[in-house]
């Protein structure tokens, strides 16, 4: 406590002071809570049956993955009827899947804003899961946050900002789980960057850890675990813990983080799945709290060694770990299962997944039995992601030019704008920038992205589009063609042969950004010269109109070029990223995305960095990757407010629409008097943690009017300043803590209101290990984006 009380003194300024000798390492908390079954009572009961009916051998299979036809397997008890669990990738799409659906991945649904799509995009994901027979998705992602804007992987997630991704994930999970099928919120937690995120081996052999994410006690809980605790609130059936270390030890044996924060703190009764390869220890993991090892291997003999398995039999067997830990698991594994009643009558795993990843006979005699190819693509699913994926467009400039008014003579440039030309699962980890240089990117890569059963390009919907119009549609896909030849090859001057013949009314610039699992991005700034490609077309044509592909954030050096008339960013749209764009530009559909991260004027004033060096990438110290969180709560948007926001180019929460909106009339109820400063000691710990700190303390409604001539929807957002309440040094000004998506006709108004709950008021007390409310009035702002307030009022 003395400690904690040190540390809290130490805040100088905006940021706390950094101690390193803090944060390297994690204390033990033992032994792991059970699960007692709070919310989910009656498939309690049922998987205690299931307990009860089986050997010891059996329950160390159960919790130990193995091969089998999916990403992930669980083996089948046929004397139990039980026919086995099958665990597949991945938050967009299943993943490795024929004939399903490729949706708009996580950043495009956290720049929505839109709780109703959030939640329809995981009920339809859920269902493509269930149709294809699999029990359990690996989605959604609430790590990384999005810390570094290099992230590799902060495209599969929401965005970054804890209070957007707690709504973003919870919505998601109750999407998934409504379609029967189990989410697993990951990953737990600290996977900010892909580098270094699993031990490599040193030149003399030497074994070099994963980097360990130092993070202090306060951030952990406000930034990091914040949107967990939203998934554990909504009943995420799985938490998969992640690669990293975390302050000195690995995620999945990171009992503080496992059994102390997740099941004690949070309340979470489901289990805690490995990923792929993060288990590093047998006997410690199991304390520590990790429930199922992924992808396993349950026999000593099994193909895929494995610390569990019948080592974990013989833990038991031999008095080192008791069977109450693993029935525990056993029982966190199976309530959820139960629970959404995968017992009755769950479809088959689709045979095309066999033929994908490849069956092997599991040591209990029992084959995965497998079901027909089902096409599980239905045309609501289609419908829904091409309008999700055009409403989730960010719109950051336009000065008129959009929407198209039905132009004549429309030329396409650049190599985001045609076919993938490796093919529709060519997204895949391993795939550097390079070798996707031509092609629209419609999906990241890695476990994250999906098999495209077909790719509406830009190219292709803008070509139909114009063919309806009479247009005529010329195109230079080759960057280098067109940098390397220059303006005048490209649009006519007076005596040169030119390929774009007539000029065209309009050039639509396509480029992109490529991000995938297993590497950060080596740059922020478009790929394959994008830049060079947009200055080239621009110099030539007055209707430049830009759109970016990718990974976000992306520099946008041509921002202010006076011939880029607008820019639009579609980063991963999924399969009909050619046809949500034309609705956007011709204005069928009226942008609404907004910024789910901040755009930095350039790469040298973003931060913070990746960890990397090369003296790193040859040391041979074990322990030598180390990544402090030093800038604690100061990530993205409250980083950048440090300087006054001097650096920002497009602000977080930021995005424009064919329309324009007022906010007015921001009116604050109080819905408990003398709120006391802590949460209710004696309130129940449920799934989310102490109950109270999920009550309403205050809603906010304020009204918001179209004041254009198109109908179009606003997003208004709501920021609270803790910080000038009284909460430590170290809070950020302005944290969002509220947001709506309002459709509105032209001219019409109407009333939005803020739920807020004591947690989202509240701070970390590291000193209390609790949340606390300050103790000063709260000021609230109502926007349109970040630091900028349309009307203003506090708590009170
Ligand atoms: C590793 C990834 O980190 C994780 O997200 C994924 O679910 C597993 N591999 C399984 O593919």
């Amino acid at each position: 406590m003395a400690l904690l009380a040190a540390l809290a003194a130490s805040f100088v300024g905006g940021v706390a002071a950094w101690d390193p000798s803090l944060y390297t390492s994690s204390p033990a908390v033992l032994p792991s809570p059970n699960t007692t079954g709070i919310g989910w009572e009656e498939a309690f009961a049922k998987a205690k049956d299931f307990l009860a009916e089986l050997t010891l051998e059996e329950k160390t299979a159960l919790v130990t993955g193995t091969t089998g036809p999916c990403a992930g397997n669980i083996i089948g008890i046929e004397r139990l009827n039980f026919t086995g669990l099958c665990l597949q990738d991945g938050p967009l799409a299943i993943r490795q899947a024929t004939y399903a659906s490729v949706f708009p991945a996580g950043v495009n649904a956290g720049a929505s804003f839109d709780r109703e799509l959030l939640y329809k995009r995981g009920l339809y994901i859920g269902e493509e899961f269930k149709g294809k027979g699999s029990e359990i998705m690996l989605g959604p992602v609430a790590g990384p946050l999005g810390r570094t804007p290099w992230g590799g992987r902060n495209w599969e997630g929401f965005g970054a900002d804890p209070y957007l991704s707690g709504i973003a994930n919870a919505e998601t999970v109750r999407g998934i789980q409504d379609a029967g099928v189990q989410a697993t919120t990951k990953h737990y937690i600290g996977n900010e960057q892909e580098t270094q995120r699993n031990p490599s081996t040193a030149d003399d052999g030497t074994t070099i850890e994963s980097v360990s994410t130092n993070i202090d006690d306060r951030t952990m809980h406000e930034l990091y675990v914040f949107p967990f605790a939203d998934a554990v609130r909504a009943g995420s059936a799985s938490i998969m813990c992640s690669y990293n270390r975390l302050n000195g030890s690995y995620g999945c044996q990171n009992s503080k983080m496992l059994n102390g924060v997740l099941k004690e703190e949070l309340g979470f009764q489901g289990y805690v799945m490995s990923d792929w390869g993060a288990v590093h220890s047998g006997v410690a993991t199991i304390e520590s709290g990790l429930d199922m090892n992924m992808p396993g291997g349950i026999g000593f003999t099994n193909s895929t060694p494995s610390f569990w398995g019948a080592n974990a039999t013989a833990a038991v067997t031999n008095g080192t770990i008791p069977e109450s830990r693993i029935d525990d698991m056993v029982l966190r594994i199976m309530t959820p299962y139960f629970h959404l009643g995968q017992d009755k009558s769950f479809p088959l795993v689709d045979k095309s997944s066999a033929d994908i990843n490849g069956v092997a006979k599991s040591n209990f005699g029992y084959d995965f039995e497998l079901g027909p190819i089902v096409d599980v693509r239905t045309e609501e699913h289609t419908q829904f992601i091409r309008e999700a994926a055009a409403n989730s467009t960010v719109l950051v400039k336009n000065t008129g030019s959009l929407p198209l008014k039905k132009p004549k003579n429309i030329a396409v440039f650049g190599n985001d704008a045609g076919d993938f030309v490796a093919g529709l699962y060519s997204l895949t980890a391993g795939f550097s920038a390079d070798t996707v240089e031509q092609g629209t990117l419609a999906s990241g890569g890695g476990s994250g992205t999906g098999r495209f059963s077909y790719l509406v390009t830009p190219l292709e919907a803008i070509k139909a589009k114009a063919k309806e119009d009479g247009a005529l549609v010329q195109f230079i896909l080759d960057n280098e063609v067109i940098t390397t030849d220059g303006i005048d090859t490209i649009i006519p001057t007076e005596d040169t042969m030119d390929t774009i013949v007539p000029p065209a009314d309009v050039c639509l610039v396509f480029i992109k950004s490529w991000a995938t699992e297993g590497y950060d991005r080596a740059t922020l700034e478009p790929q394959h010269n994008g830049t060079g490609v947009v200055n080239t077309v621009a110099a030539a044509c007055n209707n430049t109109i830009v759109i970016h592909n990718g990974a976000g954030p992306v520099i946008l050096p041509f921002a202010s070029h006076p011939n880029v008339t607008a820019i639009l960013l579609s980063h991963f749209p999924g399969q009909e990223s050619g046809n949500s764009l034309v609705d956007v530009l011709y204005g069928a559909v009226n942008p609404s995305g907004h910024l789910p991260y901040t755009i930095p004027k350039s790469e040298d004033v973003a931060s913070p960095r990746i960890v990397n060096s090369t003296a790193l990438v040859e040391t041979t110290d074990p322990n030598a990757w180390q990544d402090p969180f030093t800038e604690g709560l100061f990530i993205d948007y409250r980083y950048y407010a440090l300087q006054n926001n001097s650096a920002v180019a497009y602000p977080f929460g930021f995005g424009l629409s064919y329309t324009s909106f007022a906010l007015a009339d921001l009116a604050v109820s109080a819905l408990v008097s003398n709120a006391s400063a802590l949460p209710d000691a004696s309130a129940p710990i449920v799934p989310g943690g102490n109950k109270d700190l999920w009550t309403p303390l205050y809603t906010a409604t304020a009204s918001v009017t179209n004041t254009g001539d198109v109908a179009g929807a606003a997003v208004p957002q709501l920021y609270v300043n803790l910080a000038a309440a009284g909460a430590p040094a170290g809070t950020p000004a302005w944290q969002l803590r509220g947001f709506d998506r309002v459709d509105l006709a032209p001219g019409e108004t109407k009333t939005v209101e803020f739920e807020l709950l004591r947690r989202d008021l509240s701070f970390w007390d590291v000193e209390a290990q609790q949340w606390r409310l300050p103790s000063g009035t709260i000021d609230v702002q109502v926007g349109f984006q970040y630091g900028k307030a349309e009307v203003t009022g506090s708590l009170a």
